[in-house]
C-alpha cells in the first residue's frame, strides 16, 4: 500500500512506525519528512500549506491513502483537494477542520449542541472585549483564545485585569494577526485535564466512530506542573483511575452529541478528532477540539492500538468504519519527550545527541543528521516510548531508559504520570479534587 503522511515530528514518525509495522507492505512518502522519517521512506517536499501543489503530487504519484498528521494542511483545505481526485484521505475537509480552525466556531458548536463546556464570549470589538473585562463575573483566571491558529500559543490565563486587558489588546492589535483580531473569553474550569481521541467517519448517511484509549499530557515545562507551557513534554494512558463508567459518561455526553452535531451540520469528517477534556467537580467539560492527533499522545496511542493502522485508516477514510471496540494492547504506555535547551522560547539546534540502546521506541521529532551524526534541530527533539503492564513498571521502563540517550542542555521532566499514579495509589477517582 502506497502512504502519503503528511508532517515531520514526532507524532508523524511516532504514525509511520505504525504504519510500516503492518503485515501488509507498505510504501511510505512522507511530507516534508525529515532525515529521520527519510530512513523509513522518501520524503517529498511539499508545502503542507498549498492543496493544489499536495494534490497535483498525488494526481501524479497516486497513492492509496493520505494520512495528515497537523491541522494546518486540514485548515487549508488539502483533505478536500486530495479527496476530490478520488483518493481516499485520513483527514478531516475544510469545513470541519474549522473546529481546531476557529475557537469561536467551536464555541458555536458546542453550544449550538449542548455539549457541556465554558460559558464563554466571543468578541471582534476592542470597546465591547475591555468593558466584558471590566464587569467579569465568572472569577480569575480569565481565559482569552485568539480565534484562529496560533501554534498552541493564542490561550493565555489572565491573572488580573490588568494582564486580561494588556492581552486582549496584544491580540487585538495583531498579535498572531486575523487570528487574534476575534477573541473567545472563557470561564475558567478547574480540574483534570485529559486527551480523548475518537475516530470518526461522518456523512449525511452515515456516523460511526470508535473511541481510543484517554491519555494525559504535560504541558508545562518542568516537574510539578511549573513554567511555561510546551507542545507537551510527555504523556501516558490509559488513565489507571478512570473507570469503565467515567469513559461511558464522556462517549454519552461529549462524543455522542459531537457526532451527532456534526451530522446535523452536514460536516462531514474523516479522520481523528482529539477532544480536549476538563473533568471538573461536575463532570467532563469539554474545553476544545482537535481535528488531528495528539503530539505526545500519538507516541503512546499507537502502542496501545493493537490493530492493524494501515488498514483501520483506510476503513475511516474510505468511509467504512464500524463504531466498535478497537482492539488494544492490555498495557499502559508512556512516553517521555526530551526538549532542547532554550526550550520553549527557543530551541538550541545543531548540538550532537549521544544515543546508546534503550529499551524503549526512540522517536525522532526534531532532529536532523550530518555526517552520520544525530544533531538537535527543534523544540521537541526526540522521545522515548515504551509500555509496560501497569503506570508504575511503564515510568521504571521510561526512566530506565532515559540514562541511554543525552546531549548537553537535554530538558526532560521525570514525573510523567506521577501525579496519575499516586492519585490512583490512594485509592481516588476522578471525582476526588485532583489539586
Ligand atoms: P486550548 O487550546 O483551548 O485547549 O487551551 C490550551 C490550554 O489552556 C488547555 O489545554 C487548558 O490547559 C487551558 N484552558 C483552556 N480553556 C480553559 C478553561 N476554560 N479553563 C481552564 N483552563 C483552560
Ligand atoms: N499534546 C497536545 C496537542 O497535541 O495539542
Amino acid at each position: 500500500m502506497k502512504i502519503l503522511l503528511l508532517g515531520s515530528g514526532g507524532r508523524e514518525y511516532a504514525l509511520a512506525l505504525k504504519l510500516k509495522a503492518s503485515a501488509v507492505p507498505v510504501e511510505l512518502v512522507s511530507a516534508p519528512g525529515s532525515d529521520a522519517l527519510a530512513e523509513l521512506g522518501a520524503c517529498a517536499a511539499l508545502d503542507l500549506e498549498a492543496p493544489a501543489a499536495v494534490a497535483a503530487w498525488c494526481a501524479a504519484n497516486r497513492p492509496d491513502l493520505v494520512v495528515a498528521g497537523p491541522e494546518v494542511p486540514l485548515v487549508a483545505g488539502v483533505a478536500d483537494a486530495v479527496r476530490a481526485l478520488g483518493i481516499p484521505v485520513f483527514g478531516h475537509g475544510a469545513a470541519t477542520a474549522r473546529l481546531e480552525g476557529s475557537k469561536a466556531a467551536a464555541k458555536a458548536f458546542m453550544e449550538r449542541h449542548r455539549i457541556p463546556c465554558a460559558a464563554s464570549h466571543t468578541v471582534s470589538d476592542l470597546a465591547a472585549g475591555e468593558a466584558l473585562i471590566r464587569g467579569w463575573s465568572y472569577g480569575y483566571p480569565i481565559v482569552l483564545k485568539a480565534d484562529g491558529l496560533a501554534a498552541g500559543k493564542g490561550v493565555v490565563l489572565a491573572e488580573s485585569e490588568a494582564e486580561a486587558l494588556a492581552t486582549f489588546r496584544s491580540f487585538m492589535a495583531g498579535q498572531f494577526g486575523e487570528a487574534s483580531r476575534t477573541v473567545v473569553f472563557e470561564a475558567p474550569l478547574v480540574g483534570m485535564e485529559l486527551s480523548l481521541h475518537v475516530l470518526v467517519d461522518v456523512d449525511a448517511q452515515h456516523a460511526a466512530f470508535a473511541l481510543l484509549p484517554a491519555c494525559q499530557d504535560h504541558k508545562r515545562i518542568f516537574e510539578g506542573d511549573r513554567g511555561p507551557n510546551t507542545g507537551g513534554m510527555g504523556a501516558f494512558g490509559p488513565i489507571p483511575f478512570l473507570r469503565p463508567g467515567d469513559i461511558a459518561r464522556m462517549r454519552t455526553e461529549l462524543v455522542e452529541p459531537t457526532v451527532r452535531g456534526l451530522q446535523a451540520d452536514g460536516l462531514a469528517a474523516r479522520g481523528v478528532l482529539f477532544l480536549g477534556v476538563m473533568w471538573t467537580a461536575s463532570g467532563p467539560k469539554l474545553l476544545e477540539y482537535n481535528v488531528r492527533f495528539g503530539d505526545p499522545e500519538t507516541q503512546v496511542l499507537m502502542q496501545l492500538v493493537d490493530e492493524d493502522l494501515p488498514s483501520l485508516l483506510l476503513e475511516v477514510a474510505e468511509g467504512r468504519l464500524v463504531s466498535r471496540e478497537l482492539k488494544l494492547r492490555p498495557h499502559t504506555a508512556i512516553t517521555v519527550v526530551l526538549a532542547a535547551e532554550d526550550y520553549p522560547e527557543g530551541a538550541k539546534k545543531g548540538v550532537p545527541i549521544a544515543i546508546g540502546t534503550p529499551a524503549a521506541t526512540l522517536i525522532h521529532a526534531g532532529t536532523r543528521k550530518q555526517d552520520g551524526q544525530w544533531l538537535t534541530n527543534g523544540g521537541r527533539v526526540m522521545n522515548l516510548a515504551t509500555f509496560a503492564p501497569d503506570l508504575a513498571s511503564a515510568r521504571a521502563a521510561a526512566e530506565a531508559a532515559l540514562a541511554h540517550v543525552n546531549w548537553p542542555g537535554m530538558q526532560v521532566r521525570h514525573d510523567i504520570g506521577l501525579k496519575a499514579l499516586k492519585h490512583a495509589e490512594a485509592g481516588k477517582t476522578v471525582e476526588d479534587a485532583w489539586g
